[in-house]
């Protein structure tokens, strides 16, 4: 009992002391602020002077305009003698800053700010001056058509062509471009919305989504769990929902619906799996929106809500490989973050892994053996195109003063997944499985750093099992280091060996296209069609299998690229690949063909296609084709 007492009366005078001393209190604070936040060459934020760590954004999307009008309000948290904060802004207007000195107090004071210009790269550096007790910033603002992340589209660029429809791209550093916001990965905060759109549309963002349109086209929306700016997006249009099961559905204009609901039906058995692999999914809802077909990307892992190319919708399920992937993301990417782009890798290569993982699991192993080869090919391809820069094929990277989008190669895909695939073998795979779970658990809602990763590895899975590993070889790097596991596919020696029997006039074409083949091996068949082959075997070949009329448009692509190569320009196909480039805007795809003209000769035809189709691209597709043609406006 006096122990007791005393420990009480001990601990009064302590409290007591304390409360004396704020400024000892302040200083002890101050130090956790510092020193947090990793370097990041993309963000003019400075995070460990002040930094925003909930956002309530209230935008009018005005599609007359063309652009978003509105404010966006955060809580911050600073030093307590930081006189500034910094958001990051590109081609925005910023017309006003107020700030409260309370979180409960509604008087909003005007403060001073700065639009310190930046780069074409970075944008611009918002500074906002802070009074002392700054708790809230609001910051009044409009887009502009110099706007990267949006995409306004007429409603002829849509499936059902009656609406328009608006989506966002926020990866990799185009948040900024329609919110004022410290735009660094590490930098996670929650969010509210309040959506405002035309009457007849319907708004969802990475966020709690409402499954039915609202009667005044008000929409609100909130994200509880902090996410990384590049995650927070928003699309509108006239679309539907569909519920797949009781935690995943579907969102598409109403004429695609039905057909993407089949496409996407194995998505909780995807989920299951990805559970039973790596823990609990920590996102409650998974849905996918399906976009129209200029959405630059194959698909994009908003929380909650993956945003997907239509041309995954094959009528088979031959693609949804590309769900598992956007899935993944929820534990590989959303729930623990690179924390710089340097470190990409972190995100992409984990997000490979899982997804062949995942579709092991629901798939078998010949199918993930498959994807691992064809990924292992494209890693081939991606070595070659970076030969003249070896420093782009190391896994930690350093992207300052250049775009993160010149990082977004094959490499941290990849090399990424053949890193974790060999350090698989190694270690054996329950081993592997249980410090990958772990991982996710210990790191989740946080950012991570290639650095971390390095130290959490040796001490949670090399040391304890005293395995020695060439980490940093595979890391810090270029190339591919000679462990590297050696992938390979049944199925895909038996592609390769009709191929020999094609070469070899022992088998004919029409028994080729006439096997049971899996999506991708008619893939790797044609990919591989010997580069001594004529336009007269292709004009064969296309007679039997009718590549050129195909509705899937992943061997369409290949078949394509196949065609330009070997010259052939049978059966229409040069009419076709025009109709592809100019309704397709899918970054991947439209970039593979483009490349191939211009290398076999036909930079004009790819330059006048390329006028007609540009106005239809997203901002992303156009900067990479702009530069791959040499295109000036
Ligand atoms: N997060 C990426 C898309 C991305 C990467 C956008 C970098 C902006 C910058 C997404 O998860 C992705 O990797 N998509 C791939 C598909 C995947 C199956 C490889 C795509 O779009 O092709
Ligand atoms: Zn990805």
């Amino acid at each position: 009992m006096k122990k007791i007492i005393q420990i009480l009366i001990l601990s009064f005078i302590i409290w007591s002391c304390d409360k004396s001393k704020p400024a000892e209190k302040i200083v002890s604070k101050e130090t956790t602020f510092t020193d947090k936040y990793a370097l990041d060459t993309h963000s003019f934020a400075k995070p460990n002077e002040a930094v925003a760590k909930h956002l309530d954004l209230d935008i009018d999307v005005d599609f007359t305009k063309k652009i978003i009008t509105g404010k966006a309000s955060y809580h911050i948290e600073k030093k307590a003698n930081a006189k500034f904060i910094h958001f990051d802004s590109k081609a925005l207007v910023i017309k006003k800053v107020t700030i409260n000195e309370s979180l409960i107090d509604s008087i909003q004071r005007e403060t001073s700010f700065n639009v310190i210009k930046g780069d074409q790269i970075h944008g611009d550096d918002l500074t906002i001056t802070l009074p002392k007790n700054t708790k809230t910033v609001h910051i009044y603002y409009e887009t502009t058509h110099k706007t990267e992340a949006l995409q306004f589209l007429s409603k002829q660029q849509t499936a059902d062509k009656k609406n328009p429809f608006l989506f966002t791209q926020g990866q990799a550093i185009l948040t900024r471009t329609w919110i004022p916001i410290q735009d660094s990965p590490q930098l996670r905060l929650t969010y509210n919305a309040r959506v405002t759109v035309p009457n007849n549309l319907m708004a969802v963002m990475s966020a709690k989504n409402p499954k039915e349109k609202s009667k005044n086209g008000v929409y609100n929306f909130t994200m509880k769990q902090a996410i990384s700016p590049y995650l927070i997006a928003l699309a509108v249009g006239d679309i539907v929902y569909v519920p797949l099961s009781e935690r995943t559905g579907v969102y598409a204009e109403p004429s695609l619906i039905k057909k993407v609901a089949s496409e996407f039906e194995d998505t909780e058995k995807m989920m299951l799996a990805a559970e039973n692999l790596y823990g609990k999914y920590n996102w409650e809802q998974y849905d996918i929106i399906v976009l129209p077909p200029s959405f630059p990307f194959g698909g994009m892992e908003n929380p909650r809500l993956t945003f997907a190319t239509p041309t995954i919708i094959a009528g088979d399920k031959s693609l949804t490989t590309l769900i598992a992937h956007e899935l993944a993301h929820s534990w590989s990417g959303n729930l623990v973050t690179n924390a710089t782009w340097d470190d990409f890798w972190l995100n992409e290569g984990f997000t490979v892994y899982f997804e062949r993982r995942i579709m092991e699991a629901v798939y078998g192993k010949d199918y993930a053996n498959m994807l691992a080869v064809i990924g292992r090919q494209d890693l081939d391809e991606g070595l070659e195109n970076l030969k003249d820069t070896p420093n782009d094929t190391k896994l930690k990277l350093n992207l300052n003063g250049r775009t993160p989008d010149d990082g977004m190669t094959d490499i941290a895909y990849e090399k990424g997944f053949l890193f974790l695939k060999t350090l698989e073998e190694k270690v054996g795979r329950e081993k592997m499985d249980k410090f990958l779970k772990n991982y996710f658990s210990k790191h989740a809602f946080l950012t991570i750093t290639t650095e971390k990763f390095i130290t959490y590895l040796n001490k949670n899975l090399l040391l304890p099992n005293k395995i020695d590993f060439n980490t940093n070889q595979w890391i810090y790097e270029a190339g591919i280091p000679s462990n590297q596991v050696k992938i390979t596919s049944d199925k895909f020696e038996i592609v390769m060996q009709t191929i020999e029997k094609w070469k070899n006039n022992e088998i004919s074409v029409k028994n080729i296209c006439g096997q049971d083949w899996a999506i991708q091996q008619k893939i790797h068949f044609i990919r591989n069609i010997p580069i001594t082959f004529s336009a007269a075997h292709l004009q064969t070949l296309d007679a039997h299998c009718e590549y050129t009329s195909t509705t899937n448009s992943y061997i369409a692509m290949v078949w394509f690229e196949q065609t330009i190569k070997h010259n052939y320009q049978g059966s229409n196909v040069t009419k076709k690949i025009e109709h592809f480039l100019t309704n397709v805007g899918r970054r991947w795809y439209v970039s593979t063909i483009y490349r191939a003209l211009k290398n076999n000769g036909r930079l004009k035809e790819a330059l006048r296609i390329y006028k007609k189709a540009r106005p239809n691209y997203h901002s992303v597709t156009v900067g990479t084709i702009d530069e791959l043609l040499g295109f000036d406006e």
